[in-house]
C-alpha cells in the first residue's frame, strides 16, 4: 500500500540515487550563460583608477609603459594572480571582491596595453589555492550548514535544485559577486572564481549533511 510511510521509506531508499544523479546532470549541462562581464575599460575606469591613475602607494600608473613591460615580463596570468589575491599595497581585486577573475584579467590587459589590448574571452589565471572542500568546512558551512539567513543547505538537495534551473555557472558567479544575504566570495576577497567553484561543487555534490 502507498501509505504515505512507504513512501517516505522507499523515497530515502532512493535518495541517495535521487541526490547524486540529478546533480551530476545539472553539473553537466553547467554552460548556462555566464552574466555579462564588464570590459576591461569599464574595470579599470571604475575601480583601478583609483590608485593606478595617480600611481598611489607606488602603484604603476596606467600609461606608463616601460613600468607595466618590466611587470608584465613574468606573464599576463601571474600578474593576474597578484591583482587577484593581492600583493604587497595591491589589494585582492583592488578592494572589490565582486569582480571576476575575467573581469580582473581584462582590466590588467587594458592597464598594461594602455588601453589597446582587445578583452580576453577568458581569464588569464583563476589561481585555486583552496581546496574546494577545507574551504566549505572552513568558510562555507559556517551559513550553509544549518541554512542561516536562508542560505541553501549542505546535503539537502531541494534547497539547491531551483537555484540551480539557470546551471551551476551562474550559482559560482552569485559566490563571486555575491547574492542577497550571501557577500561577495563568502567575504574572502582574496579567494579566486577557481576557489568558489570548487566550493560551491563540493557543496553540491553532497549527498547527506555535514
Ligand atoms: C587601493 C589602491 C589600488 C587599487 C584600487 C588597485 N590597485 Fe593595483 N596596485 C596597487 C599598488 C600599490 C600596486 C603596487 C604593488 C607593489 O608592487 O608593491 C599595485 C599593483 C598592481 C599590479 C602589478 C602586480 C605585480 O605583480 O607587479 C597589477 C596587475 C594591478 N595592481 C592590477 C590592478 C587592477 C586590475 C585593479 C582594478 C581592479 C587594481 N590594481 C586596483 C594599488 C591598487
Ligand atoms: C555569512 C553567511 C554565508 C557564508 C559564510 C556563505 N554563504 Fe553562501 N549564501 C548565504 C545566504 C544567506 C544565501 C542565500 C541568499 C539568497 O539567495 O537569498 C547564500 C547563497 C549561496 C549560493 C546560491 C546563490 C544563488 O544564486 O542562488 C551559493 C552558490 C553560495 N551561497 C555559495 C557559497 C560558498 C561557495 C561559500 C563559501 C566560500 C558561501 N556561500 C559562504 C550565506 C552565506
Amino acid at each position: 500500500m502507498n501509505t504515505p510511510k512507504t513512501l517516505k521509506r522507499t523515497a530515502r531508499r532512493f535518495s541517495l540515487l535521487a541526490l547524486a544523479l540529478p546533480s551530476m546532470l545539472y553539473l553537466q549541462s553547467a554552460l548556462a550563460e555566464t552574466p555579462k562581464a564588464r570590459t576591461g575599460k569599464q574595470v579599470a575606469e571604475t575601480v583601478c583608477m583609483g590608485c593606478h591613475e595617480s600611481g598611489k602607494d607606488g602603484a604603476p600608473k596606467i600609461g606608463d609603459r616601460a613600468e607595466w613591460s618590466k611587470r608584465a615580463s613574468v606573464g599576463l596570468g601571474v600578474l593576474t594572480e597578484h591583482a587577484i589575491a593581492g600583493v604587497r599595497k595591491m589589494p585582492a581585486h583592488g578592494s572589490r571582491a565582486d569582480l571576476s577573475d575575467l573581469e580582473m584579467s581584462r582590466a590588467v590587459a587594458y592597464m598594461v596595453s594602455g588601453g589597446k589590448a582587445i578583452d580576453p574571452d577568458k581569464p588569464y589565471s583563476s589561481p585555486s589555492q583552496v581546496p574546494g572542500g577545507q574551504l566549505v568546512k572552513e568558510r562555507c558551512s559556517e551559513c550553509h550548514a544549518a541554512g542561516k539567513n536562508g542560505a541553501p543547505r549542505i546535503g539537502y538537495m531541494d534547497d539547491w535544485k531551483p537555484r540551480l534551473q539557470s546551471g551551476v555557472e551562474n550559482l559560482v558567479m552569485s559566490a563571486v559577486r555575491g547574492h542577497n544575504a550571501m557577500p561577495a566570495r563568502a567575504g574572502m576577497g582574496n579567494l579566486s572564481d577557481a576557489d568558489l567553484r570548487a566550493a560551491v561543487v563540493f557543496m553540491l555534490v553532497q549527498p547527506k549533511p555535514l
